[in-house]
């Protein structure tokens, strides 16, 4: 696998100096172009790209995304109002919330973006409140198993997400009781799926379903394809996919009588790959049986690894000819946190600077201020031009809302 030392011209190594580390650093040409190669692969069907944006949610991110004729899929009203900020109209942002409170969806109403109904109660407090007066999606469960691991499976029936298929009859009797204007029908089964089977199966359910909706305007089929993580690891054949999913979509819609849209939620695929997080060796360390190189970062700026026992690939970047050694790769956390087991990587130094890949998606987004520790700054590479998205955070930010108590 290629281990970049410089993107788009511009040296990894300079930027670590430049900007401190831990820093996570974008490729912002490859997110473009894998938004551009996702519309092609799907050229069969009228397709719209809904960016996950809980993947990477930074506002030059969605600007970028945005430029590359992407819309948007939010899950939280704060998603959608940086939506806004970035460029989206409402029209583009799809707003798939999962149990929030019934006053963030008349928020989500009055800005205009797409609900998707996600529970019977809130069909019947929706149809209550809005009749048929607005436009709107149905999540459905589709009962499929499939995914990564169990923490990111999100469509089989023991899953919180979406109104399972078997209650279909029932959700048929709340739209008629509202008469609710469904415009669109939802799944999405879950993340790191690899075969074009489940993109297959999922599609059958929406088909099956969508018959009993005559005023449909688009079928969305979620996100969840799996990029390659380890080094020989396969990722999910996006042609393949776009080409079964495209055709099976535009027979369905033939049956249907009426041309649809596909809409996509991808957020891995679009920005994962593109993210580095670049860390600094602190201290190297022996053990009986094994070698610790202990970096500036941890837990708090990728959890994925020590979350789901995901693999991310590390190199040194300081030193790409040094002998071959095995390293646990940890962070700084007071916890056991290992970004990467038992890892033949070259010869690791203090103060090395080493690079994490596949950082793009769920990195800096699910990054916390665990052990008081500051989150790190972004970088954006762009038509050669290094761009600082977001500020190393300081010691004021983590103290800004706290209120000492007079005691
Ligand atoms: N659409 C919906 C409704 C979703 O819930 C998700 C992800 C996506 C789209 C995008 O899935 P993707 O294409 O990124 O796989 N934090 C976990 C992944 C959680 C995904 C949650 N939902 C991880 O780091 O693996």
């Amino acid at each position: 696998m290629h281990n970049p030392t410089e993107i788009q011209g511009i040296r990894l190594e300079s930027l670590a100096h430049q900007f401190g580390t831990a820093l996570y650093i974008y490729d912002g040409e490859k997110i473009f172009n894998q938004v551009k190669s996702l519309q092609e692969a799907f050229s069969a069907a009228p397709v719209k790209v809904k960016y996950a944006t809980k993947a990477l949610s930074n506002l030059s991110i969605l600007k970028l995304i945005k430029k590359a004729g992407a819309g948007m899929d939010a899950v939280s009203i704060e998603e959608v109002k940086l939506g806004l900020i970035a460029g989206f109209s409402p029209e583009e942002i799809m707003y798939t919330p999962s149990g929030v409170s019934f006053e963030e969806i008349q928020e989500a109403v009055k800005i205009g973006v797409m609900i998707n109904l996600d529970s019977i109660p809130l069909m019947e407090q929706f149809g209550e409140t809005y009749g048929n007066s607005i436009p709107t999606c149905i999540r459905i469960n589709p009962h499929i198993m499939a995914g990564g691991n169990l923490k990111i499976s999100t469509g089989h029936s023991e899953s919180k997400f979406g109104i399972s298929i078997e209650f279909l009859p029932r959700i048929l009797e709340t739209v008629a009781k509202h008469q609710l204007q469904i415009v669109g029908l939802h799944i999405h089964t879950g993340s790191d799926i690899l075969d074009a089977e489940v993109f297959l199966k999922g599609g059958n359910v929406l088909f099956e379903a969508a018959k009993n909706f005559p005023n449909l305007k688009f079928l969305d089929f979620g996100g969840g394809f799996k990029v390659a993580y380890k080094p020989k690891d396969i990722a999910t054949d996006i042609p393949e996919v776009g080409k079964k999913v495209g055709e099976a979509f535009q027979n369905f819609c033939k049956e249907y009588g009426r041309q649809l849209e596909l809409w996509l939620e991808p957020g891995k695929y679009l920005v994962s790959e593109a993210g580095y997080l670049v860390v600094k060796t602190n201290v190297v360390k022996e053990s009986t049986s094994i070698t610790f190189a202990g970096v500036d970062s941890g837990l708090n700026h990728l959890i994925r690894p020590m979350m789901y026992d995901a693999y991310h690939e590390v190199y040194n970047l300081s030193n790409p000819e040094g002998p071959k050694k095995k390293y646990n790769v940890v962070g700084y956390i007071c916890e056991t946190d290992t970004i990467a087991p038992h890892r033949e990587l070259n010869e690791i130094r203090q103060g090395d600077f080493l690079v994490i890949k596949n950082a793009g998606a769920y990195g800096f987004s699910m990054a916390s201020n665990y052990n008081s520790r500051l989150r790190p700054a972004e970088i954006l590479i762009w038509k050669g031009q290094t761009h600082l998205i977001r500020a190393r955070e300081e010691f004021e930010d983590l103290i800004k809302n706290q209120i000492v108590a007079e005691i």
